[in-house]
């Protein structure tokens, strides 16, 4: 199936590794242009050295998205660097080492606040893009009561990203944007937090394998491809959704 990426142009915040990385890998395979960003350096500048290499438009710098002025920066330079914008993939979190109501806010800030900016960010933007789009990575998190890191912000602040996003998907369908979210069970990769629990915490990774019916985690590949599908034209029809990925790990009737 042509999903009709070619040419299109995707900021995707987040993409030196992980789901953000695989995002990116897979819309690059599709023939789009990218710009993604991150804060360290390294493994960034060996992402774009591979995108490039293999004949992609892929545009990168490091920036941290909760410092307003250098993300506003960083921002515009990549719609301009790609000449437009037609797909927002709005990935980041971060580890949120805080404790008590530092930790809420610093949740607040993560994963909610850095998403609101981007999407205030990109919308002029996405107006003027074709078949513009918005998706948002949340996670299963937010339906959860009993989460496995036992992480209450992260969900609750999920919860509302996901509140937020629906919404906005009807206030943008005027204006033809569509808005759908990603939401992940515990996925698996290379320098993520489900590797280290694999080898720090092996019981909380056993309950984590147990949580899908296939008894087991989740790759970024699977949720690239959900995201991928949902940014592309084949899913023209489809706005305001949120797609879990998680081998069906919620165990309730999805009507
Ligand atoms: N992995 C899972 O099991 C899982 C499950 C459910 C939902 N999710 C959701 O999926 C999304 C991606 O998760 P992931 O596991 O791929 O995360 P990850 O491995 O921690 O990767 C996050 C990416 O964002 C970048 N980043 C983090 N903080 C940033 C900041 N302040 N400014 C700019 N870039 C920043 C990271 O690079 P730097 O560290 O260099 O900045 C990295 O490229 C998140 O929204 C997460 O909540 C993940």
């Amino acid at each position: 199936m042509d999903l009709g990426l070619a040419n299109k142009r995707a900021i995707i915040t987040g993409g030196s590794r992980g789901i953000g990385h695989a995002i990116a890998d897979t819309l690059i395979a599709e023939k789009a242009a990218i710009a993604t960003c991150a804060r360290g350096d390294v493994a960034l500048s060996e992402a774009l050295k591979k995108w490039r290499e293999a004949g992609a438009t892929a545009y990168g710098k490091s920036v941290d998205v909760s410092d307003t002025l250098a993300y506003e920066q960083w921002f515009s330079e990549a719609v301009e660097q790609l000449g437009g914008l037609d797909i927002l993939i709005s990935n980041v979190t971060s580890m949120n080492q805080e404790q008590g109501i530092k930790r809420w806010k610093q949740a607040f800030e993560a994963d909610l606040l850095q998403h609101i900016r981007t999407t205030e960010m990109a919308i002029p933007h996405l107006q003027k893009g074709k078949s513009p789009n918005i998706i948002f990575i949340a996670s299963i998190a937010s339906v959860m009561t009993s989460n496995m890191p036992t992480e209450t912000e992260y969900g609750a602040i999920k919860a509302a990203l996901i509140s937020y996003a629906t919404q906005l998907a009807t206030k943008l369908g005027k204006n033809n944007i569509r808005v759908n979210l990603v939401s992940p069970g515990p996925i698996y990769h290379e320098g993520g937090f489900w590797q280290q629990v694999e080898q720090q915490k092996p019981d909380l990774y056993k309950r984590a394998k147990a949580v899908s019916v296939f008894g087991r985690l989740g790759t970024s590949q699977e949720v690239a491809n959900a995201a991928v599908f949902l940014a592309s034209d084949c899913a023209s029809n489809i706005t305001a959704a949120n797609l879990r990925v998680d081998g069906g790990a919620i165990k309730t009737v999805n009507f």
